[in-house]
């Protein structure tokens, strides 16, 4: 690419580093500078218009721009801008954000506690667990357990919980305390002849096997999404969150779930939580609570937990921890006013009505030569790229498929999430049937192109 020097392009490059992007081929390329968004579609500086097949980072659930929540923004920031609710301080919008979200939570919930990001909020869980053990005088109950290719952020101990072998290569994660169960992908992971339930009853052994090896005396807390995005928009096998459940109870090991994505609708329930009957001690939750256009996040914690945090806080004098921007009273106010707006829309409803078209339309792309497997709830869920259907066999990294498939996508008008050799699919939550249908259609052509450039090469 020839750079325009002091062009947008040139000073990008020039000055900005770009998360989870390859920092030398970053020079080469430049970057995609949107400037415009409006529903489901947003737009680059030369005007060419994007599907965005997975709302941003899996965020924008009312689309990528809404004059409603700029007004609220705005509203607040000129009645009170900034205040901290540190040392009993408090502001309007946090106190009925807070009471907002525990009258939704899916199981009962006593306390909320706001941050800034979906990292931050397991990060901050994480210690909670740490103080709610040492309240139980139990302070050698540190060990965390994660899953292999689960994404719970970037933040150092949101990293270690997290399964991904990039987010710990070279930086000396995970911490000492975490630990990783398997990766419950039965179309990738299954054994000849294995049913769904058989693979999740050997699924939850493994964690039982890893419980009873490290000592279940040493076990804090499972952290898991209802449905794994960042590890590729998996959903859950049959069976699996019941038998997981089950081996945490006997162990009495605290459950954190991640709702970061799966929270508000995404999986066509308010709560990943509800679709899969998840009883979680804690719910980390961030992105669609503000329709991704304000930084917040929450974590909601029950009595039992609360009052174990209450213990630590006696004994220290405080609770020592916190962030500067939690409770901000604009993001707060932005995130309410979102709750309103899914209210006002009835989400689940929606969501419910066009997942059949979200699902059929994936499903139907499983008779592409280059699909081995397609799977979604709600408005969540991944295809999967193979180079042999029968033996599931994917293409080598080298032959960089999925380089080509982003590269035609982006000429075809779609805007992709790859993750390994699976492409998720998680639209802003306002997508109708009919736009599900060309963000398909789009993505059948992307399909028939890269394949048929394959055959001409
Ligand atoms: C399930 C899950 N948890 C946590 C995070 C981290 O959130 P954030 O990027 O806001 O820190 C993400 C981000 O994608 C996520 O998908």
């Amino acid at each position: 690419m020839t750079q325009i020097p002091n062009s947008l392009h040139a000073l990008d490059v020039a000055s900005l580093i770009h998360p989870q992007s390859n920092l030398r081929a970053h020079l080469e390329t430049g970057p995609t500078i949107i400037t415009k968004g409006k529903g489901i579609f947003v737009y680059d500086e030369d005007g060419r218009e994007f599907l965005e097949a997975a709302a941003g980072l899996w965020c924008a659930s009312l689309g990528f721009g809404v004059e409603r929540l700029a007004r609220v923004a705005y509203e607040q920031m000129t009645k009170v801008g900034y205040y901290h609710i540190y040392r009993h301080a408090s502001n309007e919008t946090a106190i009925e954000l807070a009471a907002k979200l525990i009258e939704m939570a899916p199981v009962p919930m006593s306390k909320v506690f706001f941050q800034c990001s979906g990292s931050e909020a397991n990060d901050t869980a994480v210690k909670v667990v740490w103080y709610f053990w040492h309240a139980m005088g139990k302070p050698e109950r540190r060990k965390i357990i994660g899953r292999k290719m689960a994404y719970h952020g970037s933040t150092c101990a949101a990293a270690s919980i997290s399964g991904k072998p990039d987010m710990h290569q070279e930086s000396g994660l995970p911490f000492d305390a975490f630990r990783h169960t398997e990766f419950p992908h039965y179309y990738r992971n299954q054994l000849p002849g294995e049913t769904e339930e058989q693979f999740s009853a050997r699924m939850a052994q493994a964690l039982e096997d890893l419980i009873v090896a490290e000592g279940p005396e040493t076990v804090a807390a499972f952290w898991a999404e209802p449905v794994m995005g960042a590890g590729g928009a998996v959903l859950p096998p049959k069976g699996y969150f019941q038998k997981i459940q089950a081996v945490l109870k006997k162990y009495d090991i605290l459950f954190i779930a991640d709702e970061v994505i799966c929270g508000f609708g995404r999986t066509g329930n308010m709560w990943g939580s509800q679709t899969y009957d998840l009883q979680p001690d804690m719910i980390s939750c961030a992105k669609a609570l503000s329709a991704g256009l304000q930084p917040i996040s929450a974590l909601l914690m029950n009595e039992r937990v609360f009052q174990a945090l209450m213990i630590e806080s006696d004994k220290v004098g405080h609770l020592a921890h916190g962030y500067t921007y939690a409770g901000h009273p604009v993001t707060t106010a932005v995130a309410l006013e979102t709750l309103k707006i899914y209210d006002e829309m009835d989400l689940i409803a929606h969501v419910k009505a066009v997942e059949p078209a979200f699902v059929g339309g994936m499903k139907a792309l499983e008779d592409h030569p280059l699909i081995g497997e397609a799977s979604g709830i709600g408005l969540i869920g991944a295809i999967e790229v193979v180079k042999d259907k029968a033996t599931r066999q994917m293409f080598p990294a080298e032959a960089d498929v999925m380089g080509q498939i982003a590269a035609n996508a982006r000429k075809n008008g779609l805007l992709l999430r790859i993750i390994g050799n699976r492409i998720a699919f998680s639209p802003p939550l306002v997508i109708s049937a009919a736009e599900v249908d060309e963000m398909y259609r789009r993505m059948r052509v992307t399909l028939d192109d890269t394949l048929g450039a394959m055959r001409v090469n």
